[in-house]
């Protein structure tokens, strides 16, 4: 697997996960509009790279990756280069999510992994805060397999569910 933006040579593959995003999960692609042609679209994800113009209650420069096996893309991670901003720490720093035909082939934990890593030597974030829905079992199961230590619980201050906290360390 490795996480990186489609090349423009990749647009079709690109278009084919657009439209694969599930109803369950119309966050998938973050700062995306339908109107957006793939160069557009990466202009933008360079610009949240750079925080510029960053979306309202994320006001933290983000890295936004696609996750490519065999020349497929399977799923996503973004990556916010800090906590500080209204909503970091019950966000934390990284987000990750699988299509849905992709699901259950252990995806999303190396998405984690490979994140994880991005975050640590790319980004200059040694501990890593990642959360998850508390309801969420298999991203519970997700983080804990990439070494996630529970903090703690908290309230989304948007819907009022519960998420639970974990602290990712760089590993031996
Ligand atoms: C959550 C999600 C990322 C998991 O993706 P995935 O590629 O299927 O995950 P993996 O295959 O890497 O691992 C899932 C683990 O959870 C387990 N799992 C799956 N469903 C489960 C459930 N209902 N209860 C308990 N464990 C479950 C799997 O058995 C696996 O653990 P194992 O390797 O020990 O067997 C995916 O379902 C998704 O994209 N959901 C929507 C977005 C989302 O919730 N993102 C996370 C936000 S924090």
């Amino acid at each position: 697997m490795e996480l990186r933006l489609p090349a423009l040579h990749e647009e079709a593959e690109f278009r084919r996960a657009v439209a694969a995003v599930p109803a369950d999960n119309p966050t998938f692609l973050h700062f995306h509009r339908a109107d957006m042609s793939l160069a557009d679209y990466l202009d933008v994800l360079r610009q949240q790279a750079l925080g510029i113009d960053p979306a309202p209650g994320r006001e933290v420069a983000s890295t936004f990756l696609f996750a490519f096996v065999d020349g497929r893309i399977v799923g996503r991670a973004s990556i916010r280069h800090g906590l500080d901003y209204p909503l970091g720490p019950m966000m934390g720093h990284i987000g990750y999510a699988v299509l849905p035909e992709f699901r259950g082939h252990g995806h999303a934990t190396e998405i984690l992994r490979l994140a994880i890593l991005h975050a640590q030597t790319q980004l200059g974030i040694p501990r890593v805060l990642v959360t998850c829905n508390s309801g969420n079992l298999a991203s519970i199961r997700v983080i804990e397999k990439n070494g996630g230590v529970f903090a703690d619980e908290c309230n989304d201050p948007r819907n009022g569910m519960r998420e639970r906290r974990y602290w990712i360390t760089p590993r031996d």
